[in-house]
């Protein structure tokens, strides 16, 4: 396939950091080495910074995109409830952006990542690897089979359990739109307890990392679905991860 997208000139919205969490959140213990020790500063971006990367379908293999598959034995599937996600990848206007690169990974039904620094006891499936990847088509969507992340504990608190959840991160039209996020499922009576998610200043912003079920895009007898949007730079971005941007 060729490249689909038009690169869109020019420089992006600054990001609306009454809407963002603050760097600083102690509760979220590993914010407090990650925050600035020092005021920010504000550099003009270039032109390369506004207008790449670029990627092609060519570099994305045929089960980059299946989880349940990706990492297995032949004949084999990872071992999990299945699930499709989707959505679609939109700017700050809400227009679609295609050709953005999607990077997703995610612990295993029982919620182990294959890890060397992995200490939850919980079991690796041997079929399951845990991470993948996409473009986005022409009108910003986008989609992935995988099996349902367990929760895990955390070195946080005394006893700090996450939500099940998949990373994310997006490559837009510029460096300046790169994102990282987690996605939450609707319904996981974890989301309030996470001191990750607590980290957010609104339910508005929880609600916006929270995919719903969508009945619509369930496939019977196979896999349920979620759907998922996410928005890329200005009012309506989606919540970066808690840590500063260089951008
Ligand atoms: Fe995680």
């Amino acid at each position: 396939m060729t490249e689909t997208r038009t690169p869109n000139l020019g420089g992006f919205v600054p990001r609306d950091r009454s809407w963002h969490p603050d760097a600083l959140t102690p509760p979220y213990k590993t914010s407090v080495k990650r925050s600035p020790q020092a005021a920010l500063l504000s550099f003009p971006t270039t032109l390369s910074e506004e207008t790449s990367p670029m990627f092609g379908h060519g570099m994305i293999g045929a089960l980059d995109n299946d989880l349940i598959h990706n990492y297995a034995q032949s004949g084999q599937s990872a071992i999990g409830p299945r699930i499709i996600v989707h959505g679609r990848v939109l700017d700050e206007m809400g227009r679609p952006v295609p050709g953005a690169l999607l990077e997703f990974w995610q612990a295993n039904a029982g919620g182990r990542y294959r890890h060397k620094k992995e200490k939850y006891q919980a079991a690796l499936d041997p079929n399951f690897g845990g991470c993948g990847r996409t473009i986005t088509g022409n009108d910003g969507a986008y989609e992935f089979r995988t099996v349902m992340p367990g929760p895990y504990p955390w070195p946080n608190g005394m006893n700090d359990w996450r939500p099940a959840h998949i990373h994310f991160s997006v490559f837009g039209h510029g460096f300046a739109q790169r994102l990282i996020t987690q996605m939450y499922f609707e319904g996981d009576p974890l989301i309030p307890l996470c001191p990750i998610v607590g980290v957010l200043k609104s339910q508005e912003a929880i609600d916006q990392l929270t995919a719903l079920l969508d009945m619509h895009r369930t496939v019977p007898m196979d896999a349920r679905a979620y759907k998922f949007d996410i928005v890329l730079r200005g009012r309506r971005q989606t919540y970066f991860e808690n840590r500063a941007e260089g951008l």
